[in-house]
């Protein structure tokens, strides 16, 4: 059964309802799914979720699913926890999402999101993506018998484009970033009935996100790490594992007051996010000319940066940015040394991790969870 028992705007806290369709709130802002967590603290124990073999749908009562019948599946998991054994001992861990179906993270959000849109009727969905989402959205739209749409940038990465096509999804190519399709699935939205699943725009892929906090919180016995590296670019991940962990919090299933600190890593070539860290602002402005090999990251503008910038200071986290060379040479570290091949936005958390460590930001002793999140092997690798 889900506790779900309405929609909140992340800017007003005004509320709305959750059996209704709904995309940003009427500030324009994200809307975040709430639960009824006194009645899940009362009625539900955490030990449940560890017998459950249903993957990443396991924290069902924290999830908005409310027909668990019409729920498409292609064999999610709960992703690995890979210790560097080699490079840093059990202190540092890879979360390995590249496991998941569709070879990506994306798979965690689309899954929910797609899910809760068949509950509510809704049957075209469109979206912006820089790869991964993209493939995502038409692998779970097309098992759940609905149509999709992307609008990617023309340099999307060609396993990307052919894969999301070949699991039954259209796809678009426009010269530009990834806001710039944001306009363009604005246009499809507007003239031709198709619904827009752009990042937070709809409230239920963060849900998706979610379950990566919430796993990780299983995975450590309940006791989570001392520092999250995340890399981020419209930053659901990070905002979602955030919310995971406060009502975690507010169940009282954790074992420890302290929090992790959540770390944004970004590129030197397109890092917004870090930019408006280090300014001390509340939203990041637009990036020009974004350029990184490693294409998950490369977001200009997101919508959620008040959210990602509230969460890195909230946890007492920080931001990062690693340049080109230095995620080449990250990759390379693990894949040669531990035989883990990561992709490039994975690598470079790894580099962030280690320029954290130099400067004693991260302690040697400090338990510290990278996130891969997609396997190496859709990415061109380096010669
Ligand atoms: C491999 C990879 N890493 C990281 C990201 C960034 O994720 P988020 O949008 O949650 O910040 C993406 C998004 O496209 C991605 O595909």
């Amino acid at each position: 059964m889900s506790y779900l028992t309405h929609l909140e705007c992340s800017l007003t806290g005004e509320h709305y309802p959750c059996d209704q369709i709904h995309g940003l709130s009427a500030a324009g802002r994200p809307l975040l799914a709430r639960y009824d967590l006194a009645a899940i603290r009362a009625q539900v124990e955490r030990s449940v979720f560890a017998g459950r073999q249903d993957g990443f749908w396991a924290y069902q009562e924290l999830l908005p699913i409310q027909d668990w019948s019409s729920v498409p599946r292609l064999g999610e998991i709960k992703t690995p926890l890979i210790p560097l054994l080699n490079l840093h001992g059990e202190q540092l861990m890879v979360k390995d999402e590249g496991r998941l179906p569709t070879g990506s993270f994306k798979s965690r959000g689309l899954a929910l999101a797609v899910a809760r849109a068949r509950e509510l009727g809704i049957n075209k969905l469109a979206m912006p993506t820089n790869g991964n989402a993209g493939a995502a959205l038409s692998a779970y739209a097309t098992r759940a018998g609905m149509q999709s749409i992307v609008v990617c940038p023309a340099d999307t990465p060609s396993i990307n484009i052919a894969e999301t096509r070949m699991q039954g999804g259209q796809v678009e190519l426009l010269d530009g970033y990834i806001d710039d399709c944001g306009k363009r699935v604005r246009e499809l939205v507007a003239n031709d009935g198709w619904f827009d699943f752009s990042t937070l725009k709809e409230p239920y892929r963060l849900e998706g996100k979610k379950t990566m906090g919430l796993e990780l919180a299983e995975q450590f016995d309940w006791r989570l790490p001392a520092v999250i590296l995340y890399p981020t670019g419209g930053g659901t991940g990070l905002i979602g594992m955030w919310k995971a962990f406060q009502e975690l919090t507010e169940l009282g299933w954790l074992e420890q007051q302290q929090l992790p600190r959540m770390v944004a890593v970004q590129a030197t070539g397109c890092a917004p996010i870090v930019k408006a860290f280090q300014a001390g602002k509340a939203e990041a402005e637009r990036w020009e000319n974004a350029q990184t090999l490693a294409a998950g990251i490369r977001v200009p503008m997101a919508v959620g940066d008040r959210l990602m910038l509230q969460t890195l200071r909230e946890s007492g986290g920080t931001a990062v940015a690693v340049s080109e060379t230095e995620i080449v040479t990250a990759w390379q570290a693990i894949a040669q040394r531990e035989g883990l091949l990561m992709c490039p936005e994975g690598a470079a958390t790894y580099a962030a991790y280690l320029k954290l460590l130099a400067q004693d930001w991260i302690g040697e002793d400090e338990q510290a969870v990278l996130f891969n999140c997609a396997t190496g092997l859709k990415y061109p690798l380096p010669a």
